[in-house]
């Protein structure tokens, strides 16, 4: 049996992540893994801070810390974060750790073995008062292709140029300020991508079910011309390069963060050597399925660099099998972003309401096939609809009138019949589309069609209508609300991928018990007739509040939302 192993793109050490980064990949590849383990399905699901890089290192700076305990202390803030979001990792890992160490360097070392790294003497920005070099974020100075004066080394923010640090007109050191600044040469191991170009195109070719944004972006990368990249640093934080000649240099951030996958997996091993096998998820393993969940930006790395770090290793590691690819969530037309703190962090959001409120509609309207926007009224307009008015007033009023005419059990009397018969089909219909779209992660589609599953339940109970019927017939009130509470369990399965938290109190109103590997895979009539007349319930508090208007104001106001 295939066995599915599922990463989330690495979110990065330096802050707390705001609501983009959630839904560009860590929420998405959560609901996956939960549908999969739901179906019964063995999962590995993977995700770690990506703690290297100069970000870090200025982050940590500007905070007063020393780097590694900057990351130890925001590595357990992202740990909080996503457990607090319910973000169902089998792992979360560190970048940092002695896993990834012993990993990057070894395929260091069988790239350069095989001839695909390279030593070149490369210029390098140096300042002679910090009496340091600075590469990629350390120096800023004005972009040579927009003007903008605040590019980075490594990127212009302005108009998303890649940069070398010797480019920058007027360039500055990001440290001190300084302009004291020279460059000077420095040794550094080169990744030979052009060796690597064809093969790399013969694998992305073989995936031919690649959503088009992915494969889009991989093609014009190699389209483009692979050139050979520079793969180490001077620095002190991040993995030592152990080769001679090399000493007091490290892997750049971007050569060791996708190694971290297979690194963490070890971590996640070492915990438990007796009962977990790293090595049979990521070497040799035909029978994996390997999924990798991420925003646009990210893709390039997943789709050509790492790739290459790979097949250039000639040792038989896991690829990956399908990439899921984001756009942009932006605020209010504009980017969320943690440099300018411009959005909803994860942190503040979880203050505001509980995960399930954003889960939900971050997955309703996740930037699948274009960029989306978040704002508040369409954030309050999302949960009221759906959670409060669709999903919630159909289980608290179901209940509630059961228990006002029946008391707080499902009730005896009637039997079902075509009403029943219909709804069943409808229902299965909507399931095997929700199952589809689950299973091809075509998130949008299946929040669809789980709102319609919920719709479902109104629709019937309308046409039901028990409290008309109950008082000529309450026999045939009896049954419709069996099959209504019955709806309800289905609706805690069917949803608790999505809206965990919630899921749980449904069926814990229910007397039932909802676990990780629960589904709705039998014949639906049987299904609306699984809990039988008896069965106790209790009326659970309001499932969903809604919003206001005046919070909608008040949240506006507070985090700069403006039309
Ligand atoms: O873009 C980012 O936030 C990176 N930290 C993602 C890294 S993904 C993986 F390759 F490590
Ligand atoms: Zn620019």
């Amino acid at each position: 049996m295939t066995r599915h192993l599922i990463t989330s793109a690495l979110p990065y050490i330096n802050g707390v992540k705001h609501l983009g980064n959630l839904i560009g990949s860590m929420l998405p590849s959560d609901l996956y893994a939960r549908y999969l383990r739901a179906r019964g399905e063995e999962v590995l699901f993977i995700c770690a801070t990506d703690e290297h890089g100069t970000p870090a290192e200025l982050a940590a700076r500007e905070k007063g810390q020393d780097v590694a305990e900057f990351c130890a202390e925001q590595h357990q803030v992202q740990a909080d974060l996503g457990a607090a979001f319910d973000l169902s990792f089998d792992y979360f890992g560190r970048s940092s750790s002695p896993q990834n160490k012993e990993l990057t360097q070894h395929f260091g070392r069988k790239l350069l073995d095989n001839g695909f790294i390279e030593p070149r003497v490369t210029r390098q920005v140096y300042s002679i008062d910090d009496g340091r070099f600075l590469p990629d974020r350390y120096v800023e100075g004005t972009c040579p292709h927009c003007d903008y004066d605040r590019a980075r080394g490594d990127q212009c923010e302005n108009c998303t140029r890649l940069l070398d640090p010797t480019d920058l007109l007027n360039p500055r050191s990001a440290v001190s300020g300084s302009t004291n600044l020279e460059v000077r040469e420095s040794r550094h191991l080169f990744l030979l991508q052009s060796k690597l170009a064809d093969e790399i195109r013969v694998w992305v070719n073989r995936h031919q079910d690649w959503p088009v944004l992915v494969s889009s972006i991989a093609l014009k990368w190699l389209d483009e011309g692979l050139h050979d990249r520079g793969i180490t640093r001077d620095l002190s934080w991040g993995v030592p390069v152990d080769q001679q000649g090399m000493e007091g240099k490290v892997y750049y951030v971007w050569f060791d963060a996708p190694i971290e996958y297979i690194a963490a997996t070890k971590e996640w091993a070492d915990e438990d050597p007796d009962n977990r096998d790293w090595k049979s998820w990521w070497y040799e393993a035909e029978d994996v399925r390997y999924v990798q969940v991420m925003a646009k930006d990210n893709v390039p790395f997943h789709t050509v660099t790492f790739p290459g770090t790979i097949l250039g290793s000639r040792e038989p590691w896991k690829m990956v099998d399908y990439i899921k690819g984001f756009n942009w969530l932006n605020y209010y037309g504009g980017k969320f972003s943690t440099s300018q703190k411009r959005g909803i962090f994860m942190s503040d959001a979880i203050e505001l309401l509980p995960s399930d409120y954003w889960r939900y509609y971050l997955l309703a309207n996740a930037p699948e096939t274009s960029d989306a926007s978040f704002t508040w009224d369409g954030f309050a307009g999302t949960v009221n609809k759906d959670l409060a008015d669709i999903l919630g007033n159909f289980v608290n009023r179901t209940l509630k009138f059961c228990s006002s005419k029946f008391g707080e059990q499902l009730p005896e009397g009637g039997a079902i019949g075509a009403a029943e018969t219909a709804l069943a089909e409808a229902l299965q219909q909507r399931l095997t589309a929700y199952n589809t779209h689950m299973g091809d992660l075509q998130i949008r589609k299946a929040m669809q069609e789980l709102r319609a599953i919920w719709a479902l339940g109104n629709e019937y109970l309308t046409e039901a209508a028990p409290w008309t019927v109950f008082k000529t017939d309450p026999d045939a009130a009896a049954a419709s609300l069996r099959t209504a509470i019955n709806l309800i369990r289905i609706f805690a399965i069917l949803s608790a991928p999505v809206i965990p938290n919630a899921a749980a109190r449904m069926a814990s109103t229910l007397g039932i018990e909802l676990t990780a590997t629960d589904w709705v895979d039998g014949d639906i009539l049987e299904e609306l007739q699984r809990l039988e007349a008896g069965h106790g319930f209790e009326i659970p508090d309001v499932l969903f509040r809604k919003i206001s208007d005046d919070e909608v104001a008040a949240w506006e106001e507070r985090f700069g939302g403006s039309a």
